[in-house]
């Protein structure tokens, strides 16, 4: 018997200025608009500047869910950023935007799981404030993927843009946590892996690093593909067997934005029709942990999603991974914010 809810109460974003075309990637590798927009549905993607980074993004859409919420920084107990391109390995990127909220004292860490990241920091956060751990925890989804997208290779560097979404999970009478589901499988990390960086190909081998081109997404996207089409809908369908609902009773889908083919099969497979989906790929391409986020955003902005919606997120990504959150909404507003300026960061000593 859980003795608090939790409920969704502001809603922030921010995207970059920059905007990279499909006729811009046409200039780059052997593509096409007609082939890009067929095979993904997409058609821009917003990214950074070469100094941008994550927390340019995470920061702002940070403070615009509190805005939003009507909540400062100080009512927060917990930050939770979900992330593959966090400013550094470490520390991580939830403390940069604790200390640059002006609450550096606050319990802050991030999630690292890929596209998945944003449903498992949602399910971590409405957990704590269930288990009464915390009353507030600040969830943010955040990414720069252009940092780590190969401009070389046609097969990824159409897929991947930049974002930041964030939401302000607090307690509540009501919860609206309704179900959720989340997995992995890691037995293959070729599939979909940014292979350099870490412990088995550090930065410190940076000539092997770059004669490899080890900083930047591999995968197979075919195999990908399969496994999205598939364990989307299984997913949903395990959330909301939890929540006690059936898919009949879905109002809006919030798919992870990867591929326009990937939702659409989802949709097919879970009997949803396309009217119930918010889907903003063809401005955006997929931003990793940001992407549910900030479709979430931009329907609330068109004032798309009523009081009392059911709304089912799901995910899939590296890991490969997967899940899903089955969640009632109630009034919310949203904020949108504009990126910080580009700063130095921490200089080597
Ligand atoms: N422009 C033009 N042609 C391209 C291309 C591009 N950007 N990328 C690949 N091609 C070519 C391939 O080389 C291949 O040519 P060939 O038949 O001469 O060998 C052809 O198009 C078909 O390639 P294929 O890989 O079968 O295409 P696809 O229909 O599977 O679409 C993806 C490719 C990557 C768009 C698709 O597999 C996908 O979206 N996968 C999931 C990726 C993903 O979501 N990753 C992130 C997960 S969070």
């Amino acid at each position: 018997m859980n003795t608090h809810g939790a409920t969704i109460t502001g809603v922030g974003f921010c995207v970059p200025t920059g905007v990279l075309t499909n006729e811009d990637l046409e200039k780059l590798v052997d593509t096409s608009d007609e082939w890009i927009v067929q095979r993904t549905g997409m058609k821009r993607r917003h990214i950074v500047g070469p100094d941008g980074v994550t927390s340019d993004l995470a920061i702002p859409a940070a403070r615009a869910a509190l805005e939003a919420a009507g909540k400062k920084p100080q009512d927060v107990d917990c930050i939770i950023c979900a992330s593959a391109t966090p400013d550094y390995l470490f520390p991580a990127l939830a403390c940069l935007v604790a200390a640059r909220l002006g609450v550096p004292g606050k319990p802050a860490f991030d999630i690292s799981i890929a596209c998945s990241g944003f449903v498992y920091a949602l399910t971590t956060a409405a957990s704590l404030i269930r288990a009464g751990v915390y009353r507030s925890v600040l969830v943010v989804g955040a990414e720069t993927l252009s940092k780590i997208t190969d401009y070389t290779d046609r097969t990824t560097c159409v897929l991947f843009g930049d974002g930041a979404g964030a939401v302000l999970v607090e307690r509540c009478a009501e919860d609206c946590f309704l179900g959720s589901d989340l997995g992995s499988d890691g037995s293959d990390p070729s599939v979909l892996y940014l292979p350099g960086g870490g412990s088995r190909f550090p930065y410190s081998r940076n000539g092997e690093l770059s004669a490899q081109r080890l900083g930047y997404i591999k995968m197979q996207g075919q195999s990908v593909f399969k496994f999205a089409v598939n364990q989307m809908a299984a997913s949903a369908r395990a959330a909301l067997a939890q929540a006690g609902l059936t898919t009949a009773e879905i109002d809006f889908v919030v798919p992870h934005q990867a591929n326009l083919r990937i939702v659409d099969a989802t949709l097919k497979m879970l009997g949803v029709p396309s009217h119930k989906c918010i889907v903003n790929i063809a401005e955006y391409g997929n931003t990793s942990a940001a992407s549910i986020p900030l479709a979430l955003a931009e329907a609330l902005e068109k004032g798309m999603i009523a009081p009392r919606s059911v709304i089912v997120m799901v995910a899939f990504g590296g890991g490969l991974s997967w899940g899903s959150v089955v969640w009632r909404w109630q009034a919310a507003p949203v904020k949108k914010a504009q990126p910080l300026e580009p700063s130095p960061g921490a200089a080597p000593a």
